[in-house]
């Protein structure tokens, strides 16, 4: 049985990634930053295996979060966070939490999981980038740089990896219905704003990123690595 973290899986993207891990046999780690009940109802909700709390932005749980999970055949580093703000606006706080999460700990957790798969000659990280890497939001130019920043890892990490079994891929998302943006899309011109950007005419749901997801864990995706996949409904067109 294969044994996967989804970082970031008590909602959205995460959850549903982590459910269709489980509908698939694998053996998933469900994680979030600090609430351990969130964490086990939704371990039991979705029949996952174990529940952790790891605070991302905090790198000495960081480091030691392989020690409650164990090594993993896949790793998938979904969790992150996001503050609006223009460029010229971006405070040290801001700045830190949203390097330190979206970043420093993804390198973190690559550096501590990624050994053990190289060793076993099978591995799978896919990290969580963003329809942002290739459009320009006036509010979200820190949060698309540490978008950026990891897809330039993947891309290093991957190269290094690849003689090994250990394929390392980003996927991107576009607009997707999830807890983190339900407040703005309530709002009914943000919501058409930003319809009116998607060229299938609608937002994506978190099934939407599910398939990328299975796709490079499986056999399917043994030879894609390095790759950047957007899953957006054109919205970068
Ligand atoms: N939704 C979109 O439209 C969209 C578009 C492009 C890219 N993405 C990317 O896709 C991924 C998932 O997005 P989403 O919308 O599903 O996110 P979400 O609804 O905001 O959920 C975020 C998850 O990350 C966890 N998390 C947040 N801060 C954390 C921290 N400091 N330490 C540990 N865990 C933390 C949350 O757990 P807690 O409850 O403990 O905070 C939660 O489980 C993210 O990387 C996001 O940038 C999303």
């Amino acid at each position: 049985m294969k044994k996967v973290l989804v970082t970031g899986s008590t909602q959205g993207i995460g959850k549903e990634v982590a459910l269709n891990f489980v509908k698939r046999g694998y053996e998933v780690i469900v994680h979030c930053s600090k609430d351990i009940e969130k964490a086990n109802r939704i371990k039991e909700e979705i029949g996952a295996h174990q529940a952790v709390v790891c605070d991302l932005s905090n790198m000495l749980e960081v480091n030691s979060l392989i020690e409650k999970t164990g090594a993993v055949d896949c790793l998938i580093l979904n969790a992150s966070v996001q503050f609006k703000e223009t460029w010229d606006k971006i405070s040290n706080d801001t700045f830190d939490k949203q390097f330190n999460v979206n970043v420093k700990s993804t390198l973190k957790l690559i550096q501590a999981y990624a050994p053990n798969m190289k060793e076993k000659g099978f591995g799978r990280i896919i990290t969580l980038g963003s329809v942002n890497q290739h459009r320009q939001h006036l509010e979200l130019s820190m949060y698309s740089a540490t978008k950026c920043a990891v897809y330039k890892f993947v891309e290093v990490i991957a190269k290094d990896l690849a003689p090994y079994g250990v394929t390392v891929n980003n996927i991107s998302p576009g607009a997707i219905l999830t807890p983190r943006n339900e407040g703005a899309y309530n709002d009914e011109n943000i919501r058409k704003s930003v319809e009116d950007c998607i060229p299938m005419g609608r937002f994506g749901n978190p099934s939407d990123c599910v398939g990328a997801v299975m796709m490079l864990c499986s056999e399917d995706g043994a030879y894609i690595t390095g790759a950047d996949i957007i899953i957006d409904g054109g919205m970068r067109l």
